[in-house]
């Protein structure tokens, strides 16, 4: 019989049995896999973004396969906050793990009404603030692009969050993504989640026009894990680790390795998304290989490897 580990975390009080999570936006309400895969068994789950109003999103096509990996604009597509409490949160409930709330919108008044309603809400253990999406009202730049808009989005959310953990979703189309981790951090951000998609288009060469109908969309996938892990560890070692704030890391995570590569470069919980439209079952898999990476290299606990990167050879 093999030894157990502990897979535990600990995200900003929040403890989860191990740390892995479902990213924002591809698991939907647990409503769409929970045929396929086991979301009991998960660390937590985390739902697609919430809007105070129901949106649409996108027109189709939203979606492209790339080489390795998709290109989506799906437009935070949701059903709106009343939905979202009279019908999901109801199936959130039974599955017994915490829950993060994926929040956004196209103002801080409309992040603050959904976070503050959120606040009455007992399976939602942390709202995640996805402030990647277009600021329509305030210039029609990107909330997470600018350290006085992610500044002021933070602090704006930190008064409501209460009993709801504030974790705050980062951008990876910025040139210096430590300055924004640490403006959010400032801000009272008590976990970053990183990284959202990379802003990319695809083209069609027989219509010379770009696939997606709104022309542009969010890289994800295995294309942008090394990009991904890159951030994790500027993040950590430049802003998270001295301030004692934990990181969600994702960007194409797919295996165990992927996984165990953003726990050594700084990431206290792992998110999975478009791994998941590959092999829902794939979430098992990573936290049976954590286990098995974790025995054979003698650790007892996962938290042992968190930020050990070594200097290179
Ligand atoms: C189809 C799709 C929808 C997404 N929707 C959201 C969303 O609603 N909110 C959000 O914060 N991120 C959203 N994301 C981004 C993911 O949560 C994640 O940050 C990104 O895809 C990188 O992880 P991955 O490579 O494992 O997919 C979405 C990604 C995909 C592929």
């Amino acid at each position: 019989m093999s030894e157990t580990v502990d897979l535990s975390v600990d995200v900003a009080g929040v403890s989860l049995a191990n740390p892995l999570m479902t990213a924002s936006g591809t698991c939907g309400y647990a409503d769409e896999y929970a045929d396929f895969v086991d979301l009991t068994q998960l660390g937590a789950f985390v739902t697609k973004s919430v809007t105070l109003k129901p949106r649409a999103g996108n027109e189709y096509p939203r979606v492209v396969e790339t080489r390795a990996g998709m290109v989506n604009s799906i437009g935070l597509a949701n059903v709106g906050l009343e939905a979202f409490l009279a019908e999901k949160v109801p199936l959130l409930e039974r599955l017994g793990v915490p829950v993060f709330v994926s929040i956004a919108g196209s103002g801080i008044a409309d992040y603050v009404a959904v976070a503050g309603r959120l606040e009455g809400v007992d399976v939602v253990r942390g709202v995640e603030a996805n402030i990647s999406c277009p600021n329509v009202k305030e210039g029609g730049i990107q909330f997470g692009t600018d350290v006085r808009q992610v500044s002021r989005i933070t602090q704006a959310l930190k008064r409501v969050c209460r009993k709801n953990i504030l974790i705050v979703k980062l951008s990876p189309n910025v040139t210096d993504v430590a300055a924004i981790a640490r403006a959010a951090v400032d801000a009272g951000a008590e976990a970053l989640s990183l990284v959202n998609t990379f802003t990319a288009m695809v083209v069609d060469t027989d219509t010379r026009a770009p696939v997606l109908a709104s022309g542009r969309g969010g890289l994800s996938g295995p294309a942008i894990r090394p990009i991904a892990v890159y951030m994790v560890h500027r993040v950590y070692t430049e802003v998270a680790r001295g301030a004692g704030v934990p990181i969600i890391g994702m960007g194409g995570i797919q295996f165990a390795r992927d996984a165990i590569e953003f726990l050594l470069a700084g990431a206290t919980a792992l998110a999975v998304g478009t791994a998941l439209f590959v092999d829902p079952g794939c979430l098992l898999e990573i936290r049976d290989g954590l286990a098995e990476y974790l025995r054979r290299g003698g650790h007892r606990s996962l938290r042992e490897i968190i930020g050990s990167l070594q200097a290179a050879p």
